[in-house]
């Protein structure tokens, strides 16, 4: 008798065990894959953030980029890809363009162009960059970096020609 009563404990207690360890494997493999996911997204991010989108591409080597003067008259603005980076161009008037990387030096954001003010505003965390790219106020630590432009005919050509 005592030793049936041994064997049914012994088997009651795996079947008791069996259930916490199958319930705590499920647990590890949610906490690994969290762990791979999050991981991951931060090495992504770190990845984009040291070879953003077209550093190695034809348009790193400084393709130039032209666009027909119809299509940007006087007092506005068009965005545009120039080496790989999200560029703005603003015309100011019959002979004056600026071109200028439209990406915020604060955190990356897209600036856009307040032709009422003359200013590129930052829609993240309010940077102002002035004409020439220039840092007016808010967070941003540095000028936008500014692109040759020429004329060309009815074009404005961004870069080397
Ligand atoms: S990203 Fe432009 S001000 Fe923060």
């Amino acid at each position: 008798m005592s030793k049936v009563t041994e064997t049914v404990c012994e088997h009651q207690v795996e079947m008791e065990k069996a259930p916490k360890m199958r319930r705590r494997s499920f647990l590890n493999y949610c906490v690994g894959a969290t762990s791979l996911l999050f991981g991951g997204m931060s090495l992504y991010s770190v990845a984009k953030f040291l070879f953003p989108p077209g550093a190695f591409s034809a348009e790193a080597a400084g393709e130039a980029v032209t666009i027909p003067l119809v299509e940007l008259p006087v007092g506005s603005a068009k965005n545009v890809r120039y080496k790989g980076i999200a560029s703005i161009v603003i015309r100011t008037s019959e002979k004056n363009v600026h071109a200028l990387s439209a990406v915020c030096t604060h955190l990356g954001c897209i600036v856009k162009w307040d032709s009422s003010k003359q200013v590129l505003v930052c829609p993240c965390h309010a940077a102002i960059f002035d004409i020439n790219g220039n840092v007016v106020s808010g967070p941003a630590p540095r000028p936008l970096e500014s692109f040759p432009v020429q004329f060309a005919r009815d074009e404005i050509v961004i870069g080397e020609a």
